[in-house]
C-alpha cells in the first residue's frame, strides 16, 4: 500500500525571468512502513519535494496525495490539523524551543493540539533515543545528537504515519550521524512509520530501503 502518490508534482517559485521550476514534474510512490532516502544535489528541490509532501507548499501543477487524503481538497484550517497528525517533521535545526525543558518540548505538539501523551510510549521513545535522564534539562544543556534526539521524540510522539526529515544529520560528524539515523530508523520500524529523510550522506542512504535521488527538480532514479 502507497501512503504518499504524487502525480506530475510542479512547483515554481516567482514569475517570468526569474522563475525557479523547484519541481518540474515528480511522480512518485512511496510504500506504506518504508524507509526512503532523498539525494541530490544542493538546489535539487528535495525540501520543496518534502515540504510538499507535508503540506507546507501548495502546488503549483500536480497532485499529492497522502494517506489517501488529496492534500489540494483540504482548507488552510485542515491543512493545520493534517500537518499536526499525520506528519511529523524532524528540521536540521532541530527547531526547540530554548525556554522549555526537554520534556515539554517534545510534548508540545501534544499540547497545541489538546491531547493526551501516552504514558508508556513517551517513557519508551525517551529511554530508546537515550533522554530518559535528560528531561528536566534545557535543550542548551545537551549536545547536539541529544537536541536531534529531542526533534526526533517530539516527532514520534504523536505517532504520525509519515515522518519528513531534512538533513536531520546535517550538522554532525560521521559517527553521531549514523547514530541519529539508525535511530530515527529503528524508532520508524518500531511504530510502523513511514520515513522519508533527505541527506547529503550517501552512507546514510544506504540504510535506506530505497534512494530517490533528484536533479533539477525532477527525479532522475
Ligand atoms: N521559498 C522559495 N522561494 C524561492 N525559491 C525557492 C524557495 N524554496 C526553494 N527555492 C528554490 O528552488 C530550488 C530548489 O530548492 P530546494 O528544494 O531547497 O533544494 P534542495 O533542498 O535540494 O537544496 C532552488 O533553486 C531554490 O533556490
Ligand atoms: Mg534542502
Amino acid at each position: 500500500m502507497n501512503i504518499v502518490t504524487i502525480h506530475n508534482l510542479k512547483k515554481y517559485f516567482g514569475e517570468g525571468a526569474s522563475q525557479v521550476k523547484a519541481l518540474d514534474g515528480i511522480n512518485l510512490s512511496i510504500e506504506k512502513g518504508k524507509f526512503t532516502a532523498v539525494i541530490g544535489a544542493s538546489g535539487s528541490g528535495k525540501t520543496t519535494l518534502l515540504n510538499s509532501i507535508g503540506g507546507l507548499y501548495e502546488p503549483t501543477e500536480g497532485e499529492v496525495i497522502v494517506d489517501g487524503i488529496n492534500l489540494a481538497d483540504l482548507s488552510e484550517e485542515q491543512l493545520t490539523v493534517f500537518r499536526r497528525r499525520k506528519v511529523g517533521f524532524v528540521f536540521q535545526d532541530y527547531n526547540l524551543v530554548p525556554e522549555l525543558t526537554i520534556r515539554e518540548n517534545i510534548l508540545f505538539p501534544l499540547v497545541l493540539d489538546d491531547s493526551k501523551p501516552d504514558k508508556v510510549f513517551f517513557e519508551e521513545i525517551t529511554r530508546i533515543l537515550g533522554l530518559d535522564d535528560k528531561l528536566d534539562k534545557l535543550p542548551y544543556m545537551l549536545s547536539g545528537g541529544g537536541q536531534q534526539c529531542t526533534a526526533i521524540a517530539r516527532a514520534l510522539l504523536t505517532k504520525p504515519a509519515i515522518l519528513l526529515a531534512d538533513e536531520p544529520t546535517g550538522s554532525f560528524d560521521a559517527k553521531t550521524s549514523q547514530n541519529v539515523a539508525g535511530l530515527l530508523k529503528m524508532t520508524a520500524e518500531a511504530y510502523h512509520q513511514t520515513l522519508v529523510m533527505i541527506t547529503h550522506n550517501l552512507e546514510l542512504a544506504q540504510l535506506a530501503d530505497r534512494v530517490v535521488r533528484m536533479q533539477d527538480g525532477r527525479i532522475i532514479e
